[in-house]
């Protein structure tokens, strides 16, 4: 009798039964054939198949079992076979791949993508980072991509991030402090402690005078208030160079990155602010001006300075 390959639904009971059975079988008795044609006998004889892992060191003949052996090192044979000699593990993990199974005498070796990577039409491919203004909904798998979302109303995502959600804005009121430039999508909202708006008192000569309590604070708030304007990429540009001044060299940012060039803005105006301290924004309405940049210049009065 012959035990079937593939039983029909076995009920629960009966399985004991049949595990012991299949574990009996696989001895020699019912390893699978392969027809040999022996030379000496001039006859046809039937052979065992060697076992996975193992490979014919010398067929069968009368009266004489196949001799199987192991497989040499970096070798394998996956399956009952009458092969001469082992395969060889040709698998060879890439750059971006990692092993997920080592070459063994029953299986060659198996690669896939090292973590931050996902697979797509057989190349591995970088998680790609979701943009600032976007947020990741879903981190990569092994087969997918990250999945990024602009994010919604009242949260941001300032960095370029594979793994970063957007983040609600902070809440300047809830903090005790004064909203200085609401939040975006691309930052964080920006608050304060900077005394009411307007704040200096002029004193007397100096038409607009810093120097006083809260200088300092009021100076950084302006800084924040001027880079992160909602200004088009022109106008930022234009800003930038009348701040740098003539013959200033800064490196430009790629075409229309606005994000980084209001970076760059930032940076380059707290360098002014703490130059020349309390002198921020006599040089500002000076370079505003020479930008083209009126209404700007009325807004930074508006809100940094009395009424004159
Ligand atoms: C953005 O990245 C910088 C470092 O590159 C980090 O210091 C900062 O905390 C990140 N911003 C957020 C909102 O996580
Ligand atoms: C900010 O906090 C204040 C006080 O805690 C609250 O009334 C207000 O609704 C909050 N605003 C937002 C946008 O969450
Ligand atoms: C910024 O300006 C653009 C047009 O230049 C406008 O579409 C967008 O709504 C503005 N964003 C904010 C936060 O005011």
């Amino acid at each position: 009798m012959k035990v079937r390959d593939r039983p029909p639904l076995t009920p629960l009971w009966a399985l004991p039964c049949l595990l012991l059975a299949l574990a009996t079988r696989g001895g020699a008795e019912d390893a699978p054939t392969y027809p040999v044609w022996d030379a000496d006998a001039q006859e046809q004889l039937v052979c065992r198949r060697c076992p996975p892992g193992t490979f014919v060191h010398r067929p069968c003949s009368r009266g004489r079992p196949t001799a199987c052996r192991p497989c040499p090192p970096q070798h394998y044979t996956q399956f009952w076979n009458y092969l001469e000699r082992c395969r060889y593990c040709n698998v060879i993990c890439g750059e971006n791949e990692e092993e997920a199974r080592p070459c063994s005498a029953v299986h060659n070796r198996a690669c896939r993508c090292r973590p931050g990577f996902f697979e797509l039409s057989g190349f591995c491919l970088e998680h790609a980072p979701c943009l600032p203004g976007y947020g990741v909904v879903a981190l990569g798998t092994p087969t997918q991509n990250t999945q990024c979302q602009l994010c919604p109303p009242g949260t941001f995502s300032a960095n370029s991030s594979s793994t970063e959600q957007c983040q609600p804005h902070r809440n300047c009121t809830a903090l005790g402090l004064a909203l200085n430039v609401p939040g975006s999508p691309f930052h964080d909202a920006m608050c304060t402690s900077c005394p009411g708006f307007p704040l200096s008192i002029p004193e007397s000569g100096a038409p607009w005078d810093w120097r006083g309590a809260g200088t300092e604070e009021c100076e950084r708030a302006l800084v924040d208030f001027l880079a992160f304007q909602n200004l088009s990429f022109r106008r930022l540009l234009q800003l930038q160079q009348a701040l740098a001044g003539p013959g200033a060299w800064r490196p430009l940012p790629p075409r229309e990155d606005r994000v980084s060039l209001q970076q760059q803005l930032w940076q380059q105006l707290t360098e002014l602010r703490e130059a020349r301290p309390g002198a921020l924004v006599e040089g500002l309405l000076q370079a505003l001006q020479a930008a083209g940049l009126p209404r700007m210049e009325r807004a930074v009065r508006k809100r940094f300075l009395p009424a004159p």
